[in-house]
């Protein structure tokens, strides 16, 4: 098969979340299972040309966007896994210094920062000579391409054997616009209808691609279910009038890169077999906080997008609540400002006892998973949620709220029977994080509970091996409608 991924962030070029390393590593995985697989992403300032080995692909090619008429070109490279990544390079939408905005604010443009891509990606298809049988497209920013297959490019003859496929990462943000929008991105106002482009008087990129792409994802079981019944935001009627063709495919990690026996950004490797290095990145990330180095602190980690979706004000309440125990806290994010004063405060209400990093720093967020003895993910929602994957790769065991891919991974540790991999409370059944994060402070404090919890830990695996097969099996179901 042939596949094109479409999407606003690709690992290692440019990552603001989790999409970013899906699309860093899925693409490999399929190409692996023997598909010529490429992916497209926008040409952001901050990838780095030099370093990826950027080349021309192609130059000179236009569209239009709110009837202007937007000259952009594309280069290319290959990663290491051999996946051709196509960037999309306009000057006027994507050379600035952030991805989404900048200072926590939005561009005010990402409407026709979108229409531009979306509208570029079939451009740039053409000029590249790639016909894709797939193009798999993930989130709002990419929601109009399924759009436009089914509606201003439905005689082309070039995507004539073109399907889609409409991946949701996070139903939360949609890319909600005026009807005007019609025009902006050239459709026809015939298409203005609620079977195709029209969403409450609005144009919704997310209910674009949910309506007219070939078949439709998600990132986990659960949260495929919980988007169709209570947590559709606004969303669950278009779904449930698709439910035919809505998969839940669990995301998986990279567990070559994230691999504490190679990591080279921490200061001593550990693995299932020797732990033995972990009490050293703890004593180092417990420096670095400015916390006292002490074995039997209880050390929190969190690395995060700030956003009212990961439970801040739970966080932070939570803070208030334990800041008298013999436990410490670390912080790593960047995000909506009011959550970084909220945390502020946090901290220093809790001197030397708890420390936040407002910054995107991979290197650090390596640090913390592989220092902390637990991590701190009490999501409002979650799709997948790959944090706590990558907390569970560390031995630093994860305390999330029962939600979306949450509960799919996250499995409540029985110390009787020595199952389970976490702690999970319920916050819809008023079940409090602080209350679960004592009852792992217990099993903490007894080595004979807490060392199997760590093993079943290190020996939980969501590789991509199995989500890649239903992906396959996804492409397949809709090709086989098409012919
Ligand atoms: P989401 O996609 O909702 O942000 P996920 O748990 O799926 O949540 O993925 C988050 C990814 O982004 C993880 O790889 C996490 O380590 C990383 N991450 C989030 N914030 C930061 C940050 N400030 N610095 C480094 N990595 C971060
Ligand atoms: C989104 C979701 C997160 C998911 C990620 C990758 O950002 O918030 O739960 O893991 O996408 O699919």
């Amino acid at each position: 098969m042939k596949i094109l991924m479409a999407a606003s962030e690709c690992a290692p070029f440019v990552k603001v979340g989790g999409l970013a390393d899906v699309l860093g590593t899925l693409p490999a995985y399929l190409k692996k299972a023997g598909h010529d697989v490429r992916v497209i992403i926008p040409k952001y300032k901050a990838i780095d040309e030099k370093k990826y080995d950027l080349k021309p692909a192609a130059q000179g090619l236009s569209v239009k966007v709110s009837g202007d008429e937007e000259l952009f070109a594309v280069k290319q490279c290959v990663t290491k896994d051999g996946v051709k990544v196509y960037f999309v390079e306009s000057r006027r939408f994507f050379d600035r210094n952030g991805v989404y905005g900048e200072g926590g604010y939005e561009y005010g443009d990402s409407r026709e920062r979108y229409i531009f891509f979306c509208r570029a990606v079939f451009e740039s298809l053409k000029a590249v000579n790639f016909i894709p049988d797939v193009i798999h497209c993930h989130d709002w920013q990419t929601g109009l391409i399924p759009a436009y297959l089914k509606t201003v490019l439905k005689n082309d003859d070039y995507f004539s054997k073109t399907s889609s496929v409409f991946t949701i990462h996070n139903i939360a943000y949609q890319g909600s616009f005026p009807a005007d929008t019609v025009v902006a991105a050239g459709f026809s106002w015939e298409d203005f209808t609620v079977d195709k482009l029209e969403f409450y008087d609005t144009v919704n990129f997310m209910k674009c691609g949910i309506q007219l792409a070939d078949a439709v994802s998600t990132v986990s079981p659960t949260y495929a279910l919980e988007i169709q019944d209570f947590n559709g935001k606004g969303m669950s009627v278009v779904l449930n009038s698709r439910k035919d063709k809505i998969y839940g495919i669990l995301n998986g990690i990279d567990y070559d890169y994230w691999n504490p026996e190679t990591d080279k950004n921490i200061i001593s490797n550990f693995s299932k077999y020797d732990t033995s290095g972990k009490s050293f990145c703890k004593a180092d990330l417990q420096e670095l906080c400015g916390f006292e180095v002490k074995e039997d602190a209880y050390l929190f980690g969190c690395v995060s997008r700030l956003d009212n979706q990961k439970g801040f004000d739970i966080i932070t309440d939570a803070l208030y609540h334990l800041k008298d125990k013999n436990m410490q806290f670390v912080i790593l994010g960047s995000g909506d400002p009011s959550i970084k004063r909220a945390l502020e405060d946090a901290v220093r209400n809790m001197p030397k006892k708890a420390a936040a990093f407002f910054e995107y720093n991979e290197a650090l967020a390596h640090k913390i998973y592989a220092g902390a003895d637990a991590y701190m993910m009490p999501s409002r929602f979650e799709p997948c949620g790959l944090s706590q994957m990558i907390a569970l790769a560390y031995g630093a065991i994860p305390v999330v709220n029962r939600t979306g891919g949450l509960s799919d991974t996250i499995v409540y540790y029985n110390h009787y029977t020595h199952e389970g991999n976490g702690f999970v409370f319920n916050i819809t059944y008023g079940e409090n994080f602080v209350e679960t994060i004592l009852k792992s402070e217990k099993i903490f404090r007894d080595k004979a509970s807490w060392s199997p919890l760590m093993q079943n830990a290190f020996n939980s695996n969501f590789s991509w091996d199995n989500s890649v097969i239903e992906y396959i099996k996804m492409y397949k179901n809709i090709l086989k409608a098409k012919r």
